[in-house]
């Protein structure tokens, strides 16, 4: 059950939400921008608009007196002629007319599963309470509209941002019937694009390569990005933007639609035969079902809908603020992150504690606040076979105890992190020896592992307290400053023993409302530790994951140049706070790239900043420079985790040069971090170009002993000049004067 609290009646209007009585339409207005549909004569909820702010003066499409052959027809009392196919509307149903792409199928006791969805009422909240066991956005305006379809109720609410172009829309359902009903298919959004050449823009990936932009034109068909892995995944992030050939990183209508949400995912667009684009997702469907018993609610998780006029940059920074604003953590977004070192990189799983000193002793005094310790630390965890499961420290193979190491790090005044996988189980644990039936399988068959391990069946009471209790145990214990919640495989099997016959297609939703839960009590319980969330690198870097934790382990992919590329697809939809970056060593573990100190520094400190090697192994001038790294990056730390974010030359066009920029809340500091993908003999000129600045301010940038106005930067540009060599990087500073 979602607990709205409810505020006023849908009469009084308040300040975002506006209901048209004459018209029977609604005007949802965030920042500069209009959302609005409308009860049409059939009280179906048609969509109208969604775009730049327009008056409260628009009117339905009108409609054809006679249907077209093979349409079915609905009539209204004016004998106006509605065919569904074409209509654009707020939730699509099916069987009815409508052939395209459902947002719900419900199939009642009888075996029926046309569902009309009339408007029935609507109401205003003034405050949003969090979707109950779901993450949403924290607060916001808020409009319910109730429909209903016979023995069903569905509710589609509308969260207005004031502060961001933001609109975030979910949908219950509620059986008010005596019978079952069965629920197939629930979408969280719908709304429809006029006929013009729009266009998607993408992220999709692997482990490893994350966030690749990717484009696509919208043509007639169904164009979908999607997980069915059962987590929101690298393949494809949970996030679609829209524009048009001309729209630009700056210039031009953009769209954004993400989801919050860490489980299999769709978002679809669609183009119709009378050239619409519609657009709608949320849970993914593929074999989805789920048993709504008397009385009962289902809850979709929300979805996002930004738009920017001023391009793919401004739809990204609608994302940024809305998720500083009222997603992520609130007493973590506005403060300094830890600077950590990591020995994964450096060790593996094969480590000693007197390994681990010496790592953390070079760094020492240098900046460095916080040492995680990684895998390998508990159970019996020489490799990846044996161990999850067992949260308790082998003393054994760590040479001692545990707290002997986090006493010498706090002795080094530093803080203590350490890495947890809970969600997960290896055959070779005595976890798996206590409780086989833990692990998410079937009954017929021989579950399958990936890294050599299974997934613990969260949508079990028992499971989830068993993990809070030990996760939280070892927490307080040993005074934990700093957790990484890791998650190295993808779900499978599709059944838990758990879930009785008619309930098995419920599963990866139940995993995630278990999951949502564990975060939950974990997270309550350990108000002053940071999680980083993790899997594999970004392979649930999402929205859902962010409510919980303030950042994310953005990818195991460290090489310089491969980084550059995953960050910058990764803040298309995420804030640079929420992109946990390390410098690692070079030659990189995987690309074997050779990259310079300062360029692996310049790519890291653009988000959560880490170290990530060997550290025994660095020279005294290379040990030298990191407290030079950790204080420039401590004076613009603030600006990039709250400023404004623009991508000015992007690696993966034909540009060999990648750009990004921040830009200080209040434009008094700008940084443009540039990096050079390839060193070419003779090759043109490039210029960069920044953004945001204030035009009237003069700006002083001392790495080109030049000082200019904020508008002579933006349009005379600069050459970033960089030192040869391959993924060379330089940055930029401005400061006001
Ligand atoms: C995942 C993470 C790595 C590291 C390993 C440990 O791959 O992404 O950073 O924590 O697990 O097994």
């Amino acid at each position: 059950m979602m607990n709205w609290k409810k505020f006023v009646e849908s009469e009084e209007n308040l300040m975002s939400i506006y209901f048209d009585e004459q018209s029977r339409i609604f005007y949802l207005e965030s920042k500069d921008t209009t959302y609005a549909f409308g009860v049409n004569p059939l009280g179906i909820l048609e969509h109208l608009y969604f775009g730049k702010r327009v008056g409260r003066d628009l009117a339905f499409r009108t409609y054809s007196e006679k249907g077209g052959a093979h349409s079915v027809v609905l009539w209204d009392e004016d004998k106006k002629h509605y065919d569904l196919a074409v209509v654009p509307q707020e939730i699509h149903t099916p069987y009815r007319g409508d052939y395209y792409e459902p947002s719900i199928i419900l199939e009642f006791a009888n075996g029926n599963r046309r569902s009309d969805l009339i408007y029935e009422s609507h109401e205003i909240f003034a405050e949003k309470p969090q979707l109950e066991g779901l993450p949403s956005l924290r607060h916001g305006e808020t409009l319910a509209v109730t429909l209903r379809s016979k023995t069903a109720k569905v509710i589609l609410y509308y969260t207005v941002s004031e502060t961001c172009a933001i609109i975030a829309r979910s949908m219950k359902v509620v059986n008010e019937g005596e019978e079952d009903l069965r629920i197939d298919r629930a979408y969280s959004f719908a709304f429809s694009l006029p006929n013009r050449q729009w266009q998607a823009m993408y992220l999709a990936g692997a482990a490893g390569a994350e966030a690749h932009v990717r484009k696509t034109s919208l043509d007639r068909g169904v164009f979908t990005i999607d997980s069915k892995r059962g987590i929101s995944s690298a393949s494809m992030n949970p996030f679609m933007a829209i524009g048009l050939p001309e729209t630009s990183e700056n210039r031009g209508p953009a769209y954004g639609v993400n989801i919050i949400y860490s489980g299999s995912h769709s978002i679809t667009a669609e183009r119709i035969p009378s050239g619409l684009v519609r657009v709608s997702g949320g849970l993914n469907a593929f074999d989805f079902s789920w048993k709504l018993e008397q009385g009962e609610s289902f809850q979709t998780p929300e979805v996002v809908l930004a738009y920017s006029e001023d391009g793919y940059s401004g739809m990204s920074r609608e994302f940024h603020n809305i998720y500083r604003e009222a997603l992520i953590p609130k007493r973590f977004v506005h403060k300094p992150r830890p600077v950590i070192i990591n020995h994964w990189e450096a060790t593996r799983f094969i480590y000693t504690l007197d390994r681990l000193r010496s790592i953390v002793e070079q760094v020492a005094g240098r900046g460095i606040d916080t040492f995680v310790l990684d895998d390998g630390w508990f159970g019996v965890r020489e490799d990846e076979t044996s161990g999850l499961g067992d949260w308790f420290v082998n003393e054994e193979k760590l040479g001692g105890p545990l707290q002997s190491l986090i006493d010498y790090t706090h002795s080094l005044g530093m803080r203590f992190g350490l890495w947890f996988e809970p969600e997960m189980i290896n055959r070779n644990s005595e976890l798996y020896r206590a409780h086989p039936d833990w692990a998410i399988q079937t009954p017929d068959d021989y579950a399958e592992e990936a890294r050599r391990q299974l997934v613990l069946d969260l949508t079990r009471e028992d499971v989830r307290d068993y993990l809070v209790e030990t996760v939280n145990g070892i927490i307080r214990s040993h005074k934990i400053d700093y957790v990484k919640w890791d998650c190295n495989r993808d779900l499978s099997e599709g059944y838990s023993l758990a879930l009785p016959k008619d309930r098995q297609k419920e599963l990866f939703h139940r995993y995630y409302l278990g999951l949502y839960d564990l975060f939950r009590r974990i997270v309550e319980a350990n108000p002053d530790v940071i999680f980083e969330g993790c899997s594999s690198g970004g392979s649930r870097f999402d929205a859902g994951v962010l409510y919980y934790f303030p950042q994310i382990w953005t990818s195991d992919q460290t090489d310089a140049p491969a980084r550059a590329k995953i960050q910058y697809g990764t803040s298309f939809c995420y804030p640079m706070s929420a992109m946990s970056c390390h410098v690692t060593a070079s030659p990189n573990r995987r690309a074997k790239h050779l990259t310079t100190l300062h360029s692996r520094y310049d790519i890291a400190a653009m988000g959560p900043l880490g170290y990530e090697l060997d550290t025994t192994k660095m020279t005294e001038e290379e040990l030298a420079e990191i407290p030079l790294q950790i204080a420039a990056f401590k004076e613009d730390e603030e600006m990039v985790f709250t400023g404004d974010t623009y991508r000015l030359h992007s690696p993966f066009g034909d540009s060999n040069y990648f750009a990004m920029q921040s830009v200080s809340a209040d434009k008094k500091k700008s940084r443009v971090t540039v990096m050079k993908l390839q060193e070419n003999f003779n090759e043109p000129e490039i210029r960069v170009y920044p953004q945001g600045l204030d035009p009237d301010t003069v700006y002083e940038v001392a790495e080109l002993g030049r000082t200019m106005e904020g508008r002579s930067w933006m349009n005379f540009g600069f050459r970033p000049k960089v030192a040869a060599g391959d993924y060379e990087t330089k940055v930029f500073r401005f400061i006001a004067k």
